[in-house]
């Protein structure tokens, strides 16, 4: 996984958390990186679930809150980071239908090993749209916090409901269902 995710991570964790709980959940993880993370270098994919897992156990929070949360925060920085995905986009729906076959692919010119997942798109007769994730890395968890996110930056004009499908050998996938709030 890509440093930009680790160092966003651990930003979310000293804003949130404090700086000394940083510490400890690098400490605790027992990281071959050390904890030290450039934003083009690769690290085990391992070593975010080691720090998310330490992370709940230190707060009490949930694995699975915390990265739903993480996946809120990771897209608002992104809109910082990487301004041209979101400028004249006005709709969470044109967003999301983006990210796939412009915004990773783009990404991936960026960081050639980057490992991303798979992301198709469908509109709905009632102006929702259908996501549906799949991935090895089964971080279905960030995906659904990142949706919620992109919807809140929208303006929160939709809901976004979740349904675990049967894993495809080794890929999790995810349905999310998109759906337009009543005025
Ligand atoms: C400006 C928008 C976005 C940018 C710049 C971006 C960029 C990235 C980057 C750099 C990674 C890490 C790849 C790696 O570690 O090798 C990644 C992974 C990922 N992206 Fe995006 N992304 C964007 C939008 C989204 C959105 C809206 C979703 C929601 C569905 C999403 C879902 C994911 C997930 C779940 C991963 C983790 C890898 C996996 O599940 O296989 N991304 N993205």
């Amino acid at each position: 996984m890509k440093g930009i995710v680790f160092s966003q991570f651990l930003e979310m964790v000293d804003e949130n958390f404090g700086h000394d709980v940083t510490e400890h959940i690098i400490a605790a993880s027992d990281l071959p990186s050390g904890g030290a993370y450039t934003s083009v270098g690769t690290y085990d994919h391992e070593e975010i679930i080691s720090l998310v897992g330490n992370l709940s156990h230190i707060s009490g929070v949930k694995v699975q809150e915390l990265v739903i949360s993480f996946g809120h925060y990771l897209i608002k920085n992104f809109q910082i980071i990487f301004p041209k995905y979101f400028v004249e986009i006005d709709n969470a729906l044109e967003l999301l239908e983006n990210v796939n076959d412009y915004i990773h692919v783009e990404v991936r010119k960026l960081y050639q090993d980057a490992q991303l997942p798979k992301i198709s798109t469908q509109r709905t007769l009632d102006d929702g749209l259908i996501l549906t994730y799949k991935s090895k890395r089964g971080m279905g968890d960030l995906a659904q916090g990142m949706i919620e996110g992109v919807i809140d930056i929208y303006g929160s004009k939709y809901t976004c409901d979740r349904i675990d499908l049967e894993k495809e050998g080794d890929l999790q996938c995810i349905q999310f269902n998109i759906v337009k709030k009543q005025q």
